[in-house]
This record gives structure tokens, C-alpha cells and sequence, in this order.
């Protein structure tokens, strides 16, 4: 297991140094003072962030949408266990003119918070695309856990594990289902097609493993972890592009316009009981 991490984490690596310069990721326009956040995490947690939420962002990348937590008011703490996203995410904060007191960023893997962490929060908050690098969500369940205050929120906004499992392909943008709706053993890709912020990124470090975990799975590892649900919402809209024919809107989202509504977005809200 050691070794698809590290693999993994050389993969994010070479990422977090490519990402900054995408138009997908937009840093200029970050630093003129937008937010990278979707409109649905923001409408979904309105009411639990404000000024002095304690708010712990899991698998933060290079810190865009931590520190737009923290423009929204929240005193942001961002874990990654990719070393170049966390330093790239301090140098952000600090051109950002973003107090460190108010944002800091630590290197970890989830499953090793404990580790440099002790504190509890307000907000454990993670989002698109982080589960499918995780092999146990009953572990990550029980970090989020942990560092939850009694009565804390804890949000994800996710790639949906249906929409996870598709690719397009041929001229007529055909949908297929090649990959698995929930696995145990690591699905390897080669992933010499660059990334979703830039398909034409030539990379080096390019085998990586991959979980994709089923809806069931999600909410019953929150439920074990003592967690109670709020709400689990589906959306047929997605925040990148993933398939041929996805157009995307001047919300930010992209969708299928001919194609069927197949869930693209997952949003799970839940409660450490009091
Ligand atoms: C798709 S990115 C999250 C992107 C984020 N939503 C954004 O747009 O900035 C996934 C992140 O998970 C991190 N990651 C993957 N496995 C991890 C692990 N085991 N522990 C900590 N971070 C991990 C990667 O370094 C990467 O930054």
C-alpha cells in the first residue's frame, strides 16, 4: 500500500507545479480577488461558515479553494501530502496578502493527521476528486472523525462514483462504463494523456492507483465513524469536463446537453452528534 501512495504522491507532485499555470485553475484571477469555490459548496455550508469558523480542508492541492475559505472569513488549516502543493499553497497565501494566522497549510497523508495535528474543528470540509486516491474510507472516516468539534460539520463535494466509472469514446462521443462503481483492489492507470487541468501536460511520474467507492460505501463509513447524515444530494452537472460533448455554462459547470442526466456530482453533509 506504501508504494501506490508514494507513487501517487510523486504523481500529485509533478501536478502541483503544472496546476498553477492552468486556465483551469486560474491563479490570476484568484489573486485579483475571486473565488475558486463552486456556488454549491457555498450555498450548501452558508449557514455554518462565517467569521471564526476553525475549518480543516482535506487533500487541499495547492490551496486555492482553502484560502477562499478564508476570504469568506473562516480560519483555514489545508493538509496535502504532496510537499510542492503545500509550499505552493503558503507563497499563494502570502501573495494573496492572507494573514498566516488566519491560513496555514500542513504536509500530510489523511490517514497521518493525527500525527502533526491535535486540535478539533468547526468544518471538515473536502472536495472533488480526493476519494478515489484513499484505499479505506473506514480509516478516513475516523480522521474526519476525530477532528471534528462535538456538533461540527462535516462537508464533501465529490466527483459522483457513477460518473466516475465513465468514459467516452469513438467519433460519436459513445459513453462507456470500463471502470469499477466501488473496488478493493487498486485500478493502476498510465496517465501519459496529461490532467484534467491540462490534457496536453506532459508528466513523468505516471502510474497511479485509484479506489472508486460507491455512494453506500461513503455514507455507511460516515455512519460507523459516529457521524449522523444530513443529506446526500446528486446532481446530473459536473465541475470539470470529463466527457466529449460536455459544454460547459456560464455557472462553471459542465454538462451533457444531448446526453442522459447520469448523476456527475455528489454532496454529503453530516454532524459529529453532540
Ligand atoms: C484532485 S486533487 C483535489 C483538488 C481540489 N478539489 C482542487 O481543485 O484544488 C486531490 C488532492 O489529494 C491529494 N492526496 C491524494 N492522496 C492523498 C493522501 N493519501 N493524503 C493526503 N493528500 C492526498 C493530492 O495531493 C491532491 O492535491
Amino acid at each position: 500500500m506504501d508504494d501506490y501512495l508514494s507513487a501517487n504522491c510523486a504523481h500529485w507532485d509533478e501536478l502541483a507545479e503544472l496546476h498553477p499555470e492552468t486556465d483551469f485553475y486560474d491563479v490570476e484571477s484568484f489573486l485579483a480577488g475571486e473565488t475558486t469555490l463552486m456556488d454549491l459548496e457555498r450555498e450548501e455550508l452558508a449557514d455554518v461558515v462565517g467569521g471564526g469558523t476553525d475549518l480543516l480542508h482535506l487533500q487541499c492541492h495547492f490551496g486555492l479553494d482553502t484560502l477562499s475559505w478564508a476570504r469568506e472569513g473562516a480560519t483555514v488549516t489545508g493538509v496535502d501530502f504532496s510537499p510542492v502543493a503545500i509550499e505552493t499553497a503558503r507563497e499563494l497565501r502570502d501573495e494573496a496578502g492572507i494573514d498566516e494566522e488566519r491560513a496555514r497549510f500542513v504536509e500530510s497523508d489523511v490517514y497521518d493527521i493525527s500525527d502533526v495535528l491535535d486540535e478539533t474543528f468547526d468544518l471538515v470540509f473536502t472536495s472533488y476528486g480526493v476519494l478515489v486516491w484513499l484505499p479505506d474510507l473506514g480509516r478516513w472516516a475516523e480522521v474526519v472523525s476525530r477532528f471534528l468539534k462535538l456538533g461540527g460539520t462535516f462537508y464533501l463535494a465529490e466527483i459522483h462514483p457513477t460518473f466516475a466509472m465513465s468514459e467516452t469514446v469513438g467519433d460519436d462521443d459513445w459513453i462507456q462504463l470500463p471502470y469499477a462503481y466501488s473496488n478493493d483492489e487498486a485500478m493502476s492507470f498510465e496517465t501519459d494523456e496529461g490532467s484534467y487541468a491540462d490534457e496536453d501536460a506532459e508528466l513523468s511520474k505516471t502510474t497511479i492507483y485509484e479506489w472508486n467507492h460507491g455512494v453506500g460505501d461513503i455514507v455507511t463509513a460516515l455512519v460507523d465513524a459516529g457521524l449522523d447524515i444530513e443529506f446526500v444530494h446528486e446532481f446530473p452537472k459536473s465541475s470539470y469536463k470529463r466527457l466529449d460533448g460536455m459544454v460547459e455554462g456560464d455557472d462553471g459547470w459542465w454538462r451533457l446537453p444531448d446526453g442522459p442526466e447520469i448523476p456527475m456530482t455528489l454532496s454529503v453533509r453530516a454532524t459529529k452528534a453532540e
